[in-house]
């Protein structure tokens, strides 16, 4: 049995940090089935790139660049999507930074920079997205990481951010619950060929080393986070709020990582 892709025809999905990387896989395989398509990022040239290849799909598509920081921003682009495309059905957030520091290598300002840009940046966009969310039957999903869970050196700022994006999860899914709007987080696993792995594993050594720690044996795929995506906004979805969920072939129940070498490779190009 298939999942029913056809349910998502002419539904209005709208991903913050969706111009690259897994979010934008998330938009492209919305796309495929058929969604209108609305992005922001801070980049109006990755954001007009994205359009343009969500576009070329067959799908209605606008963005506006948006940083989630900045709240009059992410208003004047929720305010410009759901005037063109209505309701927004799936909201996505996943804007994201992240760098390998020690936490005592880590000035006030890059700590917060990071809370700011994952969890603080979360809020923003959930909050004052909510009236736009059709009620009832609207899904968010947060895209958090295992650092929320998984207390990691050179990822203080990191794993506060996104235990904090989790438990904004289960907040909001105890307020929403009642206007049937679902809230739940996504924890990906280390994905191919996306910005934030390369972060973490330098080169093809770190990946293939990633790869072999990962108990299923290998990298994700953006589709994996992707069918996960689709499953939770689907009617097969429609019982599940308040979860925190990890596509991840079950690296997180292996325990920290060492980013100790590839923090040591980072510091090297920073200098
Ligand atoms: C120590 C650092 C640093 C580093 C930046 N800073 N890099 N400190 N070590 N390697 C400090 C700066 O010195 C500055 O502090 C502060 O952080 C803010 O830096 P800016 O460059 O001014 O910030 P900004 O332009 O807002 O850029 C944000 C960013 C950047 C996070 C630093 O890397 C970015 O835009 N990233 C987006 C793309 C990304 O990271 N994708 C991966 C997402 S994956 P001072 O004190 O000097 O002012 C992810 C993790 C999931 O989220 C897990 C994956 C497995
Ligand atoms: P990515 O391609 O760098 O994605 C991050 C996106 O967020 C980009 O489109 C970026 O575009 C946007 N963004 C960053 N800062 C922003 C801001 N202040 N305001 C608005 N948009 C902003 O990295 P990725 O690896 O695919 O990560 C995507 C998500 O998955 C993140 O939430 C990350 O924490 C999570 N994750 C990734 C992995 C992995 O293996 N890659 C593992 C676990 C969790 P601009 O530069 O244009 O702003």
């Amino acid at each position: 049995m298939n999942l029913d892709t056809t349910q998502f025809q002419g539904r209005h999905v709208f991903v913050a940090g969706g111009s690259s990387g897994i979010n934008f896989g998330i938009a492209q395989a919305f796309a495929r089935a058929g969604a209108k398509l609305s992005i922001i990022s801070r980049s109006a040239d990755k954001v007009a790139g994205a359009v343009a290849a969500l576009r070329e799909l067959g799908a209605e598509a606008q963005g506006q660049s948006a940083d989630v920081r900045q709240p009059e921003a992410v208003q004047a682009a929720l305010d410009a999507a759901a005037a063109r495309f209505g309701p927004i059905d799936v909201l996505v957030s996943g804007a994201a930074g992240n760098f390998l520091a020690r936490a005592l290598d880590m000035s006030p300002n890059a700590f917060k920079t990071v809370v700011d840009i994952d969890l603080l940046g979360s809020f923003n966009v959930a909050r004052l997205a909510h009236p736009h969310l059709r009620q009832p039957g609207a899904c968010v999903i947060q895209i958090s990481a295992s650092q929320a869970f998984t207390p990691t050196p050179f990822q203080a700022h990191v794993c506060a951010a996104k235990a904090g994006v989790d438990m904004l999860t289960q907040v909001l899914a105890l307020e929403w619950g009642p206007l049937g709007i679902r809230v739940n987080s996504i924890v990906p696993g280390p994905i191919a060929d996306t910005e934030g792995l390369a972060r973490l594993a330098p080169g093809e050594d770190a990946l293939a080393a990633m790869a072999r720690r990962v108990p299923l044996q290998r990298l994700g795929r953006v589709d994996d986070i992707a069918r996960m995506a689709m499953l939770l906004a689907s009617d097969w979805g429609s019982y599940i709020t308040g979860t925190v969920i990890p596509v991840d072939g079950g690296l997180s129940l292996t325990g920290p990582r060492d980013f100790s070498a590839a923090a040591a490779t980072a510091a090297k190009g920073r200098s």
